[in-house]
């Protein structure tokens, strides 16, 4: 099975090509596969008759999308059409990456999380655009697997982000003498080598349609934070805030928990607690021993 990953020295595209090495593989980086650009995806298509692609580039700034919203729909929703309508062609499946963003702003939010069956509204320029490029997926390429995940956290660091939320807490409580975190966003984190591994399971699958995959748990920044630097032990003072005491310019969700329902339904496993995949996290950056 030939596998083309997009986005392949992202924080999920490094994950994705550790756990597909072996096997015949090919990652392409920004520099060999231009999204935005039909006659570069096409090319690389031609080049190198994919089966399954796994398209994790994305514009990921949830901020600076509300200000640069041509290039947020051009990369999130136009990328997205762009490798539909090439894996439609060369009749490979194609695993599509989302985000939890696309939900948030609807009038009820359902108590044990989003599942793959609710409908999204989201909040944030992101949102929107990530969830356009889902749409294109669905009508543009028969055999898709939409993936949402949330708080993603690897090894590589998000490279559209400049690294993750767990390095810029640990960064900062070496160098500060408190910090003040988010306590009213609720989510599930998800290590980046977890969601991989279960990418390759359901690849492997003849299952289709929209999957929720993230660690299980739930937390808000502040008890991610918290986690962190009680497992390196690192003592600076946590304080918790609430969303409005830190202003961002896009409007997040105050609950984007993912019911990973589909999992459940088809009765394969669910993740493991994020707890352990930041406890590996931070063995595997070299922050505990
Ligand atoms: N990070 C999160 O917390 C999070 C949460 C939920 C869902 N997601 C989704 O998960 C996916 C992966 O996120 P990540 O954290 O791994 O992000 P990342 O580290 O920023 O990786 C994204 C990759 O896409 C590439 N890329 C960006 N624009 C491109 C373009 N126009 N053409 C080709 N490649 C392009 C980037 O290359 P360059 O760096 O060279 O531009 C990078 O290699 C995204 O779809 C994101 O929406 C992320």
């Amino acid at each position: 099975m030939k596998v083309l990953v997009i986005g392949a020295d992202g924080q999920l595209g490094t994950d994705l090509c550790r756990v597909f090495k072996g096997q015949d593989l090919i990652s392409l980086t920004q520099r060999e596969i231009e999204i935005t650009d039909m006659a570069s995806v096409e090319k690389a298509f031609v080049k190198y008759q994919p089966e399954v692609v796994i398209n994790t580039a994305a514009f990921i700034r949830v901020d600076d999308c509300e200000t640069e919203q041509d290039t947020a729909f051009a990369v999130n929703a136009l990328g997205a059409r762009n490798v539909a309508v090439q894996s439609q062609k060369v009749g490979a499946k194609l695993v599509h990456i989302s985000t939890d963003y696309i939900f948030g702003g609807e009038a009820l939010i359902p108590p044990d999380g989003y599942t793959e069956f609710d409908n999204p509204v989201p909040l944030s320029v992101y949102g929107k655009s990530k969830l356009a490029g889902e749409e294109l997926v669905r009508c543009l390429c028969q055999k898709y697997l939409i993936i949402r995940s949330s708080g993603l956290f690897g090894a590589a660091g998000a490279l559209g982000k400049g690294g993750n939320f767990i390095e810029t807490m640990i960064r900062l409580a070496r160098e500060k003498p408190e910090l003040r975190v988010v306590n009213d966003q609720v989510f599930s984190p998800t290590y980046t080598l977890d969601l991989a591994s279960k990418i390759s399971q359901i690849i492997d699958t003849e299952y289709y349609g929209t999957f929720h995959i993230t660690n299980s748990g739930t937390c808000s920044w502040y008890d991610l934070a918290r986690e962190t630097l009680d497992v390196i032990r690192i003592k600076t003072p946590l304080i918790p805030i609430t969303s409005d005491q830190y202003p961002q310019k896009a409007k997040r969700p105050s609950n984007s928990v993912l019911r990973n329902y589909q999992l459940h339904l088809l009765g394969m496993s669910q993740m493991r607690p994020w707890q352990e995949g930041l406890k590996d996290y931070l063995k595997e950056k070299g922050h505990t021993a």
